[in-house]
């Protein structure tokens, strides 16, 4: 009927999550100001990726490397900056912690103390971006809990249940923003005629099952011995197929809708694995969790992780709970 489309029309994700937030206290007016600039940096990113080759210097390396040992594309540089002068304004956000960046970022004027860290992973999937593949954002909004004078950041060094919100855009065929404030999981796809977030599913429920198992197994070589247990038992059972685009967001998103599972284990140079726990790991464990599904490093849950640093990394299984179980009965048998 024709209200309905119109309705439909018109769920933007800023009046989602003011009717989500009914539940919510005083945060809720701060959410929702919070998640329209999560919006308007997708926009503006999406926007750059759908121009990257035809405007200069937007392509390739910017010969730098990051304090991952990453070399760093312009287009890190480019939707790193961007998330910084959204949030500037903000008044609401005072630091910017990235993957990009060594330290946090201070928002020096009009900043109250105490209000809220923005920890983001600004372009996921960088390998992809040169050759026109989807990549993402991930983020997370956690609530500054202490003055941090000393800039040590350390009351960010808590386990991802301290975590208030958490998402990621996926730069796609379309341009889709997931987001959770622990009241579910739900997904919007952007209107560029509108340049509005539509809202397109709510309370995403993960399968049990799924028969995706997405790893890079070039690394096998470089795995424990459960891990390799777990790929030989995929190989000899049907009914799985294998998905892997070297970006975490487009990997998780499949496996967010359809089920399966998703891990990037410890390998011998990387025995805590490469993923990184504040920006990438945790963010996608709410996720999960919020979806009826699980995370973990193999032998914790994921979200109990407390990191030491900021950079810390973890290894990563997550999924269906079914598929994520199994890989976990693999790595118990040879505890
Ligand atoms: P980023 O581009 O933010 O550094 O993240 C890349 C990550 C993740 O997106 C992806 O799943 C993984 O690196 C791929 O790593 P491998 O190439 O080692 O498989
Ligand atoms: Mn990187
Ligand atoms: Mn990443
Ligand atoms: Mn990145």
């Amino acid at each position: 009927s024709s209200e309905h489309t119109l309705d439909r029309d018109c769920t933007t994700l800023s009046r989602h999550v003011l009717q989500q937030l009914q539940s919510f206290g005083p945060e809720a007016q701060d959410l929702s100001a919070l998640m329209n600039r999560i919006a308007l940096a997708g926009k503006l990113i999406a926007r750059h990726l759908s121009r990257a080759g035809l405007v200069a210097d937007t392509l390739g390396f910017t010969g730098k490397t990051n304090v991952q040992g990453e070399d760093v594309k312009k287009m890190d540089v480019f939707a790193n900056d961007v998330f910084i002068s959204v949030f500037k304004q903000s008044g609401l956000v005072c630091r910017l912690a990235s993957e990009e960046m060594d330290k946090p970022y201070y928002i020096p004027e009009n900043c109250p103390i105490g209000r809220y860290t923005l920890l983001y992973d600004p372009i996921d999937g960088s390998s992809n971006v040169d050759i026109n593949l989807n990549v993402g954002s991930i983020f997370a909004i956690r609530r500054q809990t202490d003055d941090d004078l000393d800039q040590s950041a350390s009351d960010l060094l808590t386990h991802g249940r301290d975590q208030l919100a958490a998402g990621y855009i996926l730069y796609g065929p379309t341009t889709v923003l997931v987001y959770s404030i622990g009241n579910g999981v739900h997904s919007f796809t952007l209107d560029p005629s509108l340049g509005e977030f539509i809202l397109t599913a709510e309370n995403i429920q993960v399968p049990q099952h799924g028969p995706t198992y997405s790893v890079n197994e070039g690394n096998f070589w470089q795995w424990e011995e459960s891990i390799r247990d777990f790929t030989r038992y995929v190989h000899r059972h049907e009914g799985y197929s294998s998905r892997y685009s070297g970006a975490l967001v487009g990997d998780f998103h499949r496996i967010l809708m359809q089920g399966g599972v998703f891990l990037y284990p410890g390998t011998k140079k990387k025995p805590e694995g490469k993923l990184r726990l504040l920006y990438e790991t945790a963010p996608l464990a709410f996720l999960i969790e919020q979806a009826g599904g699980s995370a973990s490093t193999g032998t914790e849950r994921l979200l109990d992780v407390v990191p030491t640093e900021l950079h810390q990394r973890t290894p990563l299984v997550i999924g269906s709970t079914e598929d994520v179980s199994l890989v976990e009965s693999f790595i118990q048998e040879r505890l």
